[in-house]
């Protein structure tokens, strides 16, 4: 190479092969258009970048305001020298990313316009694979929802769980202590300054919510899909084996475009019965729900809601992790991971659904020792023989709604009382610690307008609070149904996700107080007791009212003409399948 640099010119071609990468399109030849894209990207790149190896994106989801994923930065350089040393030239791509306990009104709001702008990055740039970083809730749904669709070789680095909180002698798990001791605040049992003195002590380390919440599910799920470096998935963020793990998933990023291993050949229909096993042996999130079938529908693959019971039903509770559980996901890869709890159920995996290796799940769980059984149960001994998502239809959800029995009451699963209506997530604030509220232990809550188009954005408020009053008597669960979400980090007998939702014409809009509201999970039904001449006249009646008052502009108003229903993903209709990676048109 010449100092000055300016005879070295080295395109596509020149290393003996003609390029068969994606890059070339934008790199390969002399015209006026390779020029402009090689001669503006080499700022100190050596002229042999282009000369056909592969480029790979590093879809980077570090923000300041998502602090879950703020080390992505540090991450990003790990798997950058692995990219080098594999022959490839990496390339960093801030993508937008989300903080799910800062962005308002909720961060579900913003995960289909995350992986909108995702996929129209993946596609419009002179990639051929890409790393795809992500962490808190909705970075990883939305990252492979998007790579989904354009279809390039990709694989996720999760950033993994931050490290176990504690505070005056006693672990504190993120999420679910917040639920726990703001509920012992209002119980009386907790003083208030001591509730605050713990904020500082929960959060003690970079990495995403430490409970079996939904950046834990579905950093597993990702790897369970087939999409991550084997045995990666739940490193703790601080160590130095996550650092190690991007490394190698850069040189991995390499060989799979050398190998054309795009997402497509590897997700199939089994991939996720392989996920949806996994889901109810480590109980986790209901959130996952939503995020596989809007990837699944990104792929054309065929998924439904009721195959979350019918594939997860009778799966062994392998994890005893908060919300349901004990511990907390630091213990979790102390006692062996993702890999020793697949190694108890790998009879129910599906032995052909291969991974970002080209092996399959199955082959690649070499090391599948519990090194703590307290943590991870074995499968003679499960913490619950029964630990899917049971899928409820039934007059009230005819599209379908969803429970968690390994985080409810058993004893309410089979339950019978009068419904208290709360129009929306303002109203029941305002109203649930009134004393003179007509509730009792028996009733059950409902809470509208929390859909994804009632509210919009399908927030996570469906575990309600408990009203005061029945707190004080030790009342510490009650039915709630809800057409919203619920955080993975909650628990209770929660129905949510019902569909259709309210403001879509559901049932769940109709309700009233006093109405009977029948729950029956065995049997996978929830029935509004109301007589169907009753139901007509509500009807009627309802047509006549306002209704639903849609956002005027911006992204809310898109969202709401075109989100789906929780039974399909609440993906966005235009935005199902994919486009693929063909750009035909040049930009100048
Ligand atoms: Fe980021 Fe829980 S807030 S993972």
């Amino acid at each position: 190479m010449s100092m000055s640099g300016e005879n070295d010119v080295v395109m596509p071609g020149d290393n003996g092969e003609k390029s068969r990468y994606r890059s070339a399109e934008w790199y390969g030849g002399s015209d006026r258009n390779a020029y402009l894209h090689r001669a503006w990207m080499r700022r100190g790149l050596p002229a042999n970048a282009f000369d056909g190896r592969p480029h790979i994106a590093i879809a980077n989801t570090a923000s300041d305001l998502s602090p879950c994923n703020s080390h992505f930065t540090e991450v990003m350089e790990s798997v950058k020298q692995g990219v080098y040393e594999a022959g490839g030239i990496p390339v960093n791509l801030p993508v937008l990313s989300l903080g799910e306990t800062v962005v308002k009104p909720t961060a579900m709001l913003w995960r289909n316009m995350a992986a909108m702008s995702m996929e129209e990055m993946f596609r419009a740039n002179p990639i051929d694979g890409v790393v795809l970083l992500g962490a808190c809730d909705k970075t990883i749904p939305a990252l492979l929802m998007a790579a989904a669709s354009v279809d390039l070789p990709a694989l996720v680095v999760p950033g993994g769980p931050m490290l176990n909180g504690s505070f005056r002698g006693q672990v504190l798990g993120c999420g679910t202590d917040v639920w726990r001791l703001s509920e012992e605040v209002r119980a009386g049992k907790l003083p208030e300054d001591t509730f605050l003195r713990s904020e500082s002590s929960m959060i003690r380390s970079r990495g995403h919510c430490n409970t079996m919440g939904t950046a834990s599910t579905m950093s597993l799920l990702a790897e369970a899909l087939g999409m991550v470096l084997p045995g990666l998935a739940g490193t703790p963020a601080p160590d130095s084996r996550l650092l190690e793990s991007a490394h190698e998933s850069g040189r991995l990023a390499v060989e799979m475009v050398k190998q054309d291993r795009r997402i497509s050949t590897i997700i199939t229909r089994e991939s996720f019965t392989n996920a949806i096993v996994t889901l109810a042996a480590i109980g986790g999130s209901t959130n996952a729900v939503v995020h596989l079938l809007a990837i699944a529908g990104r792929l054309g693959i065929e998924l439904s809601v009721d195959d979350f019971d019918r594939i997860g039903g009778g799966v062994p509770l392998l994890v005893n992790l908060q919300p349901a559980g004990k511990y907390l996901m630091e213990d979790f890869f102390r006692a062996g991971g993702l890999h020793a709890v697949l190694g108890q159920v790998r009879d129910l995996l599906q032995p052909e659904a291969i991974t970002v290796t080209g092996r399959t799940l199955v082959d690649e769980l070499a090391s599948d020792e519990i090194w703590d059984a307290d943590v991870i149960s074995s499968r003679t001994v499960p913490l619950q023989d029964d630990a899917g998502i049971a899928v409820l239809h039934g007059n009230l959800a005819p599209l379908g709604a969803l429970v968690k029995p390994a985080a409810a009451t058993p004893e309410l699963l089979t339950h019978r009382g009068r419904a208290v209506v709360f129009e929306s997530i303002e109203d029941l604030h305002a109203r649930i610690d009134d004393p003179d509220l007509d509730v009792d232990a028996d009733s059950v809550l409902v809470l509208r307008g929390c859909g994804p188009r009632g509210y919009p954005g399908m927030p996570e408020v469906a575990n309600m609070p408990l009203p005061e009053k029945l707190l004080k008597q030790g009342v510490r669960d009650m039915v709630r149904v809800c057409d919203g979400r619920m955080s993975g980090t909650a628990y209770g007998t929660v129905v949510l996700h019902v569909a259709p939702e309210a403001a879509a014409g559901g049932l769940l809009g109709l309700v009233q107080n006093g109405d009977y509201i029948a729950l029956d999970v065995p049997g996978r039904r929830i029935d509004l007791d109301v007589p169907e001449d009753e139901l007509a006249r509500r009807r009627v009646s309802a047509a006549t009212q306002a209704g639903f008052a849609a956002p005027t502009r911006g992204w809310e108003r898109l969202y709401v003409d075109h989100v789906m229903q929780a039974d399909t993903g609440v993906d966005l209709d235009f935005l199902t399948g994919g486009s693929g990676s063909t750009v035909g048109r040049e930009s100048h």
